[in-house]
């Protein structure tokens, strides 16, 4: 892909951002031309790495009972700079909720609705305690 210039690769990037529906901290968010039920999240600048933890932090959620809590990522880019999630709509003017409490980002910018469900689609940052106890290992070293 190197030997493409930048306008060929704006292009590029212009046949899968569609309208543009949010900024946050770290990355600017659009709908996703080629399937609307999704938008795409680009993070431009260097040293973040919210849709790689973001990516990760899904990819250990999908299949254990927190997931319905949040908005389910579908596609990442090979570096992390492009990723791509189910859309959610606006939330309603105010709504109260039960959620995992490892939710850190608590704020109404990071949640929306998927159906009649809120969930969260701003979740780089968790606050994981699977298991905090300190435990004793024993181990041998491979001669
Ligand atoms: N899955 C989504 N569906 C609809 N809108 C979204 C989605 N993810 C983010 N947004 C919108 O884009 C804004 C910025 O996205 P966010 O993930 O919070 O970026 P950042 O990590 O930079 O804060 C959100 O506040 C929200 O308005
Ligand atoms: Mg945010």
């Amino acid at each position: 892909m190197r030997q493409y210039g930048e306008g060929v690769k704006e292009d590029a990037l212009r046949l899968l951002c569609g309208e543009k529906i949010g900024s946050g901290s770290g990355r600017d968010v659009y709908v996703f031309e080629p399937d609307p039920a999704y938008v795409i999240k680009i993070e431009a600048s260097a040293g973040c790495y919210q849709n790689i933890l973001e990516w990760e932090n899904w990819k250990l959620l999908k299949d254990g009972k927190f997931a319905k809590y949040f908005a389910p990522c579908k596609l990442i880019s090979p570096f992390g700079c492009a990723l791509v999630m189910r859309k959610t709509e606006r939330l309603p003017v105010s709504v109260k909720f039960r959620a995992p409490r490892f939710l850190r980002d608590v704020k109404g910018e990071n949640f929306g609705m998927i159906g009649k469900d809120v969930v969260c689609h701003d979740y780089a940052h968790l606050a994981f305690r699977v298991n905090d106890r300190i435990i004793p290992i024993e181990l041998s070293r491979i001669e």
